[in-house]
C-alpha cells in the first residue's frame, strides 16, 4: 500500500527536498505550505518530475489549518504514515553572539508559536490517524543550536553562535521528541529528531556548506526507518548528537 508522509514547510529549502526525496520512494506526499502561491508553485514543480504530490495549506501556527489537514487526511487517507516536523522560523537579530540578555520577549513568543507550540498541536492533532498506520514515523526537524551538550562545549564550532529564542525553541523542541518516543514506546511508531547540517537556505544563508538535498537526507532516513530502527534519538547522518 501507498504511504502518505506529510511535510511541512515544504514550499522550500529543506522541506521541499525531503518531499522530493520522499516522493521519490513512491509514498505519496502532501506539502504543507502557509503560502497558497508558494505551496501550489512547489507542487508543480515536483509534479512535473512525475512525483505523486498535493499540497495542503498549513501554517503551523493556525489552529484552523491545522484541523482543515487533519480532517483532509482521515477523509481522503484514513492514517499517515510519515510526519516531517520541518517548518520553522529564525526571528533573532543575528546567527553571532549571545542575545539572551537583550532579545525581545515578542521574538520569543513568535519563534516558540511556530517552532514549538504549532509543531506540539500539529502532531497531537494527527497522533491519531499515525496511530492508525502500521508504521508510523514521526521525524523533527532540529538543531544543534537547541543542543545543551553542544552549548556547553567550548570547543565546538557552535559554542559561539547562541541566538536565544530560535535555540531554546529547538531545545524545547528536542524535549517533545524525548517525551512523545517515551509516551509511544510500546506502539510501531517511532520518533527522532534530526539535524540537518548546516545548509544553503533562507534560515541557513548562502555561506552554508550543505545542499538543501544533502541537508534533507537525515530527516529522510529517519522517516524510512524499519521497525528495528531506534526511537527518541537526535542524530546527523545517523551518528548520534547530545541533547
Ligand atoms: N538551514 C540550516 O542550516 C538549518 C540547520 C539546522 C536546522 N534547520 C532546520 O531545518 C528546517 C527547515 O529550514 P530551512 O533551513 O529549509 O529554512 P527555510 O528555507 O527558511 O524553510 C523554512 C520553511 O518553514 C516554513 N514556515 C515558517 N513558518 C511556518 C508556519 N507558521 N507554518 C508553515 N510553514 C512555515 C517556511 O515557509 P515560508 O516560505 O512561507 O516562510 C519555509 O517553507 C527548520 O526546522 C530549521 O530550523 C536548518
Amino acid at each position: 500500500m501507498t504511504k502518505i508522509a506529510l511535510v511541512t514547510g515544504a514550499n522550500k529549502g529543506i522541506g521541499y527536498e525531503t518531499a522530493k526525496q520522499l516522493a521519490e520512494q513512491n509514498i505519496k506526499v502532501l506539502l504543507g505550505a502557509r503560502n497558497e502561491t508558494e505551496g501550489k508553485k512547489a507542487e508543480t514543480a515536483l509534479r512535473d518530475l512525475s512525483l505523486d504530490v498535493t499540497y495542503v495549506k498549513l501554517d503551523i501556527s493556525n489552529s484552523a489549518d491545522i484541523e482543515n489537514v487533519k480532517n483532509y487526511i482521515e477523509n481522503e487517507y484514513g492514517a499517515l504514515d510519515i510526519l516531517i516536523n520541518n517548518a520553522a522560523v529564525f526571528l533573532d537579530s543575528a546567527w553571532f553572539g549571545n542575545n539572551v540578555e537583550t532579545v525581545p520577549l515578542q521574538t520569543l513568543r513568535d519563534t516558540f508559536d511556530i517552532n514549538y507550540f504549532g509543531t506540539v498541536e500539529l502532531t497531537q492533532a494527527l497522533l491519531p490517524l499515525i496511530k492508525k498506520s502500521e508504521s508510523g514515523r514521526i521525524v523533527n526537524i532540529s538543531s544543534v543550536s537547541g543542543s545543551f551538550g553542544v552549548h556547553l562545549d567550548e570547543t565546538h564550532w557552535l559554542y559561539q553562535l547562541k541566538p536565544y529564542a530560535y535555540s531554546a525553541s529547538k531545545t524545547a523542541l528536542n524535549q517533545f521528541t524525548v517525551f512523545l518516543a517515551n509516551a509511544l514506546k510500546e506502539t510501531n511508531i517511532k520518533v527522532n529528531a534530526a539535524n540537518p547540517g548546516w545548509v544553503q537556505t533562507s534560515i541557513g544563508s548562502d555561506q552554508a556548506p550543505l545542499t538543501p538535498e544533502e541537508g534533507a537526507k537525515t530527516g529522510v532516513a529517519l522517516a524510512l526507518l524499519d521497525e528495528h530502527g531506534p526511537t527518541g534519538t537526535f542524530s546527523q547522518s545517523g551518528e548520534i548528537l547530545p541533547w
